[in-house]
């Protein structure tokens, strides 16, 4: 049975995710992209995946580093959900104030809930992306106090969590 591509937007659009940004260096210059596909993978050892398209330019610059930052939106992040989000912005970066991660010096941008600094593990093909994984060297999430709201994607538009 063959599955059509508008069936299966819309039906993995029911599926909400969260918001993060994947952020490297390539050189002097940082660079990341959008990624709703981030999960958790595994405890001991302590792994992390997501799934960037094969054709992703910015993938490509930042695997070459063999390292990356996983940056995790709050509500105050919309705004760069779509700037990280568009091919057509050469500089995403243009503006965004971040630090480096402690060990590999991958951007860590101000205000994130939560930031895990990886090294690459592992690059499987996965279809039309890849299943990256990577190994976790440092993390950290905001404080309890400052009362962090994730950013979440669902069906096309970001909004956030309502506990029932
Ligand atoms: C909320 C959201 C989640 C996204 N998640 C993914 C993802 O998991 N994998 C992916 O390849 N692209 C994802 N994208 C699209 C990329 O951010 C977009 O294609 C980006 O421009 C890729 O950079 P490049 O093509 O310039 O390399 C997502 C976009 C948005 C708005």
């Amino acid at each position: 049975m063959s599955i059509d591509p508008m069936q299966y937007r819309a039906v993995l659009g029911h599926f909400p995710t969260g918001v993060t940004v994947i952020s490297g260096m390539e050189g002097d210059e940082p660079v990341g992209l959008t990624i709703g596909s981030f999960t958790s993978v595994s405890l001991d050892p302590p792994l992390v995946g997501f799934l960037p398209m094969v054709t992703s330019e910015r993938w490509d610059r930042i695997a070459a580093s063999k390292a990356f930052c996983v940056n995790v939106f709050g509500t105050g992040h919309a705004d760069l959900c779509w700037r990280f989000a568009k091919h057509s912005i050469d500089r995403p970066f243009e503006g965004v104030t971040w630090t480096p991660a402690p060990v590999t010096g991958s951007p860590i941008i101000d205000g994130v809930i939560a930031w895990m600094d990886c090294t690459v593990e592992e690059v499987l093909p996965a279809g039309d992306h890849w299943m990256v994984l990577g190994r976790l060297q440092a993390l950290e999430h905001a404080h309890p106090d400052t009362d962090p709201r994730p950013l979440l994607f669902y069906r096309g538009q970001l909004g956030s969590f309502t506990a029932l």
